[in-house]
């Protein structure tokens, strides 16, 4: 079967993970987990956990050897959107078309709830089937994907350059390590469980990672400008509300296009050397590069 028919499977797939995963929301402190569900549990399109299945896919790793990466790396997601919509950060109160999660309860409750996630997705990982080698990899790489050397990093870079000139390096140093990191860190998790991939399809399967990562970033910077509300579910307009640094607002609108284009062809190009089999990542970066939501 094609990738592209298989994704609402692969979604119901990790949707059902996650939800067993999660402490049930009857569970003292019942508020706690009833946020933890309510951040993880609302949709969302899960590109990353799909970016695992379909790299696992195309290297012919079992499939339910990808269920703890892929629910791994929507938790630090989830726990990383959470953060990204607080009062202290973007400040945004719409997230999936519902209340974000501290406007669904209150901050202390949001905080708290993001800090369970995290440690949450390394116990998944440290829980997982054992594969020697690959799980501890595993682990160190979306520990350092989250940190401050990535997403989190990222996200200092993004709130400190609010209001500021910034140039054009730091901005895609922002963009490679506050969504870039976590794409590439499903990517990288599920080659890991490959066990000959080989130093040059490595290379490859990497630098369409970074390709895909910037590339989702700037879509996302530009549904803020032309998406509606409705459809991506959060605030259009929050990053011209909030003077943030984006690719639109630095190189402009056009330029930012052209630049998702141009990642989107360079992904591609990399993909070629796994031909057929690369079709799951083909569809995928389709939908990063042409979705509205
Ligand atoms: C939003 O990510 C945050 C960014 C990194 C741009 P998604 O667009 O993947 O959000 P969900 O998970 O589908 O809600
Ligand atoms: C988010 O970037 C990156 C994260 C690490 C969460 P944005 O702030 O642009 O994401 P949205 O638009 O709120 O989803
Ligand atoms: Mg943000
Ligand atoms: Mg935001
Ligand atoms: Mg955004």
């Amino acid at each position: 079967m094609s990738f592209e028919l298989a994704i609402p499977d692969y979604i119901a797939r990790v949707d059902g993970v996650l939800a067993t995963t999660l402490p049930p929301a009857d569970v003292v402190p019942v508020k706690l987990h009833e946020a933890m569900r309510y951040a993880t549990l609302n949709g969302g399109k899960r590109i990353r956990p799909l970016l695992v299945y379909a790299t696992g896919g195309m290297l012919e790793v079992e499939t339910h050897l990808l269920d703890a990466p892929a629910v791994a790396v929507e938790l630090v997601h989830a726990f990383s959107l959470v953060h990204d919509d607080l009062p202290a950060m973007d400040d945004d109160d719409l997230r999936r078309g519902k209340p974000t999660v501290h406007c669904q309860y209150d901050e202390a409750t949001a905080i708290l709830a993001a800090d369970a996630l995290q440690p949450l997705a390394f116990e998944v990982l440290a829980s997982a089937p054992r594969v020697e080698q690959a799980q501890l990899e595993m682990v160190r790489i979306l520990a350092h994907a989250c940190g401050s050397l990535g997403m989190t990093g990222g996200q200092a870079i993004d709130i400190e350059s609010e209001g500021q000139q910034i140039s054009p390096d730091l901005l895609r140093k922002m963009f490679e390590q506050k969504t870039g990191a976590l794409i590439v860190a499903a990517i990288e998790m599920a080659a890991t469980l490959s066990p000959n991939l080989g130093k040059e399809r490595h290379r490859a399967l990497q630098e369409f990672a970074r390709c895909l990562g910037l590339a989702f970033q700037i879509r996302d910077d530009i549904l803020d400008i032309e998406g509606d509300t409705e459809t991506i579910g959060k605030p259009q307009g929050s990053d011209i509300a909030h003077d943030k640094a984006t690719w639109p607002a630095v190189f402009g609108l056009a330029a930012a296009k052209d630049e998702c284009d141009a990642l989107y062809a360079r992904g591609l190009q990399a993909l070629s050397v796994f031909g057929e089999a690369a079709e799951p990542l083909q569809v995928l970066a389709h939908i990063i590069v042409r979705r509205d939501d």
